[in-house]
Order: C-alpha cells, then structure tokens, then sequence
C-alpha cells in the first residue's frame, strides 16, 4: 500500500504592531489599536481565524484576553496558553508548561488545520528562535509608540523571507504576508 504523507500544518503568526515595531504599550494597553478601526472591516481577521483550528498564545496574553470580557474568542478551538506558573485546563485553554518548540512539534506530528500563534512576544520569539513560525500576517498600524513591547526581540538567528502578498487600507494599515524561506 502506497503511504500518503500527511500535509504537515502550518504555523501562522497573525499580529499588529505600531510602526516602530511594538505590539503593546508598556503598560500592556493597546488602545492605540482603534485608529485602524473601521465599521465593516476587520483586515481579514475572520477569514484567517476561521481557517485554524488550534491557537497558541503567552501566559499574559491570556490574561489580557479575558480582559475583554464577552464570550471567549476561541470557543471551540484547542487554546494553548504557554505558562510557568499555571498549569491544568479550564473550559477554554489548556496550560502548557513545556518548551514551546515540543507543543508546535506535538501539534504538527498530530496533523489537523493551521495553528495561529497569537503572541505576544515572548511567545513568537521562542519560537522564532527554533524557526517554528512558518507564516507571518503583519499588520502594520499607523503610529510610533515611541515605547512599548517590541515584537521581535534581539539575539535570534538571522532568518531570510519571502513576501507573498501585501494590502494597502485606507485607514493607513499595510498587511504584509510573508513566509519562511527553507
Ligand atoms: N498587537 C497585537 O496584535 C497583540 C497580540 C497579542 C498580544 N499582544 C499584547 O502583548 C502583551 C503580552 O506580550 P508579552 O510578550 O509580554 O507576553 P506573552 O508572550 O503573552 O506571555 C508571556 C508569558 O507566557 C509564558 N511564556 C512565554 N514564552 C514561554 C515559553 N517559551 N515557555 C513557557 N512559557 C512561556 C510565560 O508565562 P508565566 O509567567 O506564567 O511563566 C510568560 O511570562 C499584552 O499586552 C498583549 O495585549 C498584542
């Protein structure tokens, strides 16, 4: 019998930085993120989360989420919230306190849909580190924070990327679609 072998998942990192590169303020706010925000235009947002069926994010990241308050945003979907100093699973995520390389290897040998890396930074930079972000969908807001969280963070191995697509929206917001190069 002729094996077929599995499609391995793709690994998407979805996220919005001011123009100087910072996905929060340093007091965690990103109310900043509204001068982009236009009635009927969510830059794709609903199209790329209905196509993943797994979502990784950072301890503090979780927690800034259940700030929002209303339903969970991921109901239905298997949320990992990498963490330390939590454990266990609730109705919503599950705590994963291992190396984050060995959760995205465990998901890709499992198979299943896409998986968005939600961030923040420390999330994305582990594993940038070990080259296990696949795609990147950045949305580049309009602004300089001056200060904040930094994406991307120093002391990563250089990495090369190829652009597959880019979009221009009138409120000053430029997508840009990269993917890993080999
Ligand atoms: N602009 C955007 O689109 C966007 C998107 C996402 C997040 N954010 C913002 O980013 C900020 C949070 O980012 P952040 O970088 O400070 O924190 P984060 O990555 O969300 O969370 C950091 C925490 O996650 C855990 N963690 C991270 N990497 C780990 C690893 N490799 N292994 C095990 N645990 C790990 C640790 O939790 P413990 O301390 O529990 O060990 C760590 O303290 C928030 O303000 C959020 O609103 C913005």
């Amino acid at each position: 019998m002729c094996r077929v072998p599995m499609i391995e998942r793709t690994v998407i990192l979805y996220i919005a930085m001011s123009l100087d590169g910072y996905i929060a303020r340093v007091d965690n706010t990103i109310d900043w993120l509204s001068v982009v925000e236009q009635q009927g235009e969510d830059y794709g947002y609903s199209d790329f989360v209905g196509s993943v069926d797994t979502v990784i994010m950072g301890r503090k990241t979780y927690e800034k989420v259940l700030t929002f308050g209303g339903e969970f945003p991921h109901k239905g979907r298997m949320c990992y919230v990498l963490s330390r100093t939590q454990s266990g699973t609730n109705e919503h995520v599950t705590f994963f306190n291992g190396a984050a390389a060995d959760l995205v290897r465990k998901l890709k040998q499992k198979g299943g849909a896409n998986i968005f890396v939600d961030g923040g930074a420390d999330v994305v930079n582990s594993l940038m580190t070990v080259n296990l972000i696949d795609k990147f969908v950045l949305s580049v807001i309009p602004v300089f924070l001056g200060s904040g969280i930094p994406l991307f963070q120093s002391g990563r191995p250089e990495q090369l990327l190829k652009l597959t697509n880019s979009f221009t929206f009138p409120s000053g917001l430029v997508q840009l679609w990269y993917e890993k190069k080999a």
